[in-house]
């Protein structure tokens, strides 16, 4: 490449970092550690309760106020006619009872008149059935009309807000998703998209492959979204099906980016934007946009499922908080958490009661994580609706706090006697930094796997997770990252079936690894090229050079059968996969299949590439032992001791204190120095226990 061409994409590069804001961390001083704040919905009770309410909010030590989600109704009673009467006296008490107020944009829920008026601005489904009034998330994001009313309506709040010295920021939407839209405003969109990113029918064809059951376009016109409620699963095409979940989720962060530019041109600068994206987010895709400052997300770890342990129904899944914490970072290099869950839900397959402490365990790991809010829903518990079983941090009173509100005012307490006890400028301890680690993951592979993932024993969403899991058990600080990130500051890189790789991602991985870093890569890795197709050549061609050996075959079982796989005299587990691997000389086999008839094959193999090493794990194992394993050997070439948490147990470090957390059903005695200080909770963890230390 010449020198003007790099210098003119060293300038885009430049301009997109400029267009996202300054930097995110300018909205959250170091010294405040995590903001709080609570959900708070006026127009659901009589007027002559907010001052009261917004006192008592204030009282319980909340921070902020989150106003005005889903309050489009009231805000635009008749299309064109505003009434900012009742925010404005609502904002106004935020302000006597010195509470901050982050205000909400209301696209999510349209006003009865635009369905009378407009019933074209709603999304139609896969049996071209247009949504309705009455629920949320239904409105057409691609739909001109109902663009132009969202619009108007952020204007409207941006100029009577945008320069309220007690309004701290925005939340844009509510849990923004990216649901395949069937309506003709769609149709013509993702044709539109289509026209942008292939410019030629012939190169769509080609891209979609549809030689294939005669599938073949003669023009983008003849394109329709694909439909798998009318064409069946078999009748369609991965491709396309890629094309329409990028397609909806860069719509959807198109969608969000232009309520950005319409706030930002009444907003002032100290006003931050983001939106809270659900912790599970499967179609929306916060890295795809452009014009927020950060990304929140909202968690709700117990919604009635069996977790592991005796007493895992009450606590929750802690991959839930564990996963989103770090991947939200991805926008503005910080989150946290806006909805936080008070107590029982109502949408649970059955909603428990919380172990006592569960709340405050749950604040602490968002926090431990590195939050920078944490925000619950909801303050009052509603007496009427479809979320009339769901628990406020006010029970249904509207005055005594629930156990989850309680424990709520403990967690604000105890972090305003942290906040005393920060001291500015603490680096990370010498012993975490040299576990540093990426976990390369992006929502593109997520799509692609959970499309054609060859057994229904594979977990597309939680296997990288489980990476996460082992290496927090391991004791590392982890960071997810995309393929964009500079992987030069992380001691092991871990990159979990990231199905779709090109070569220059592959060569990057390369050059890390020469550079002295310590890579994992695992099964399903680079099997596709980004367009997800397969390579003309030995299966995973692009993956030979960096592992130092090749992909064989690969075999899966069914549920109920097991594979045994040996590792320094150990034996594994294993039924949803496994490569069979052919080392190149130097390559060093680690594992072997100790049965079927290819009992001897290799399983894991490592090679040393320049100053570091490239690990392949080729079977994914039933308890993910041998995986935490090869993740041990590769901090300890990396020249890094290792902890030992049990699961459940996860130990965080952010500006100077570590952080404890127990999701498991027994206590834990952790290890604090005899120099160290117990801060918060108690050094022996109990189930739903707490513990914060310096040391
Ligand atoms: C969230 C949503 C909230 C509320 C909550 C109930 O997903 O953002 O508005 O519905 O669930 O648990």
């Amino acid at each position: 490449m010449n020198k003007r061409i790099i210098l003119f994409f060293q300038l885009i590069i430049l301009a997109a970092f400029a267009a996202r804001s300054q930097d995110a961390t300018r909205f959250f001083p170091e010294k405040d550690l995590v903001t709080t704040g609570i959900y708070y919905y006026p127009e659901h009770w009589s007027e002559s309760q907010w001052e009261r309410d917004i006192a008592n909010i204030s009282r319980m030590g909340y921070e902020f106020v989150h106003l005005a989600e889903f309050a489009w109704f009231k805000m635009e009673p008749q299309e064109g006619k505003f009434d900012f009467a009742w925010l404005d006296k609502v904002v106004g008490l935020c302000a006597k009872y010195k509470v901050k107020v982050l205000l909400c944009t209301p696209s999510a829920t349209t006003p009865a008149w635009m369905r009378e008026k407009y019933p074209e601005t709603f999304v139609m489904d896969g049996h071209y059935i247009r949504g309705e009034h009455g629920t949320r998330g239904l409105g057409s994001i691609v739909n001109s009309k109902y663009r132009w009313f969202a619009g108007r309506i952020i204007t409207e709040m941006g100029r009577r807000y945008g320069r309220n010295p007690n309004v701290i920021g925005w939340q844009l939407d509510n849990e923004p998703d990216a649901k395949p839209d069937y309506s003709p405003s769609s149709e013509q969109a993702f044709r539109d998209w289509l026209k942008k990113k292939y410019r030629t029918i012939d190169a769509l064809n080609a891209a979609w492959g549809t030689a294939f059951w005669s599938q073949w376009y003669d023009r983008f016109g003849q394109v329709i979204i694909p439909n798998t409620m009318l064409v069946g699963w078999w009748g369609n095409n991965p491709h396309a099906l890629l094309d329409l979940k990028r397609y909806s989720a860069d719509a959807q962060a198109a969608f969000l980016d232009s309520q950005a530019v319409i706030l930002r041109k009444y907003i002032s600068p100290g006003q931050f934007i983001t939106t809270n994206y659900t912790a599970v987010a499967t179609g929306s895709d916060p890295r795809r946009t452009k014009k927020l400052d950060f990304a929140a997300y909202t968690a709700y770890p117990n919604g009635g499922a069996d977790n592991r342990g005796k007493l895992g129904f009450r606590l929750g899944d802690e991959r839930t908080i564990l996963f989103a914490a770090e991947y939200f970072k991805a926008t503005g290099g910080l989150s946290g958490v806006m909805e936080m869950q008070p107590g029982p839900v109502n949408w649970g397959s059955f909603n428990p009661l919380l172990l006592p402490g569960t709340v405050r365990m749950w604040l602490y790991h968002a926090f431990g994580a590195g939050g920078k809010i944490a925000c619950s829903y909801r303050y009052r518990q509603i007496l009427y609706s479809a979320e009339q079983y769901h628990a406020g941090v006010i029970r249904t009173d509207g005055i005594t706090p629930s156990r989850g509100g309680e424990e709520y005012m403990q967690f604000m307490k105890e972090i305003r006697e942290l906040r005393k006890l920060y001291q500015p400028g603490t680096r990370m301890p010498e012993k975490l930094a040299a576990r540093k680690t990426a976990i390369l993951w992006n929502l593109e592979n997520f799509w692609s796997i959970d499309r054609q993932k060859q057994t229904y024993l594979w977990d597309a969403w939680n296997y990288p997770v489980r990476f996460l899991e082992a290496a927090k058990a391991l004791g590392a600080p982890v960071d997810v990252v995309g393929p964009g990130t500079d992987l030069s500051a992380y001691k092991v890189v871990i990159v979990p079936a990231y199905e779709m790789a090109d070569t220059a991602l592959v060569r990057k991985w390369k050059a890390y690894v020469a550079g002295g870093g310590h890579l994992i890569i695992t099964c399903r890795t680079a099997t596709k090229d980004s367009q997800g197709h397969f390579r003309e050549g030995e299966w995973a061609s692009a993956l030979s050079g960096l592992i130092g050996a090749h992909i064989t075959a690969t075999d899966m079982m069914p549920g109920n059968n097991h594979g045994d796989i040996r590792m320094d005299s150990v034996d594994y587990n294993w039924n949803s996969w496994a490569d069979l691997l052919t080392p190149d000389k130097g390559t060093d086999v680690l594992a072997v299949y100790n049965d079927q008839f290819y009992k001897g094959a290799a399983a894991v193999v490592r090679r040393a590439i320049g100053k570091g090493t490239v690990t392949y794990i080729g079977a994914a194992t039933t308890e993910f032992k041998l995986e935490k394993e090869l993740l041990r050997n590769a901090y300890h070439e990396a020249g890094a001791d290792t902890e030992d948490y049990p699961p459940g147990v996860y130990v965080y470090w952010r500006d100077g204190f570590y952080i404890a957390v127990n999701y498991s059903s027994e206590e834990y005695a952790l290890k604090v120095p005899v120099t160290g200080k117990v801060l918060v909770g108690e050094s022996v963890l109990q189930p739903s226990g707490v513990a914060v230390w310096s040391e």
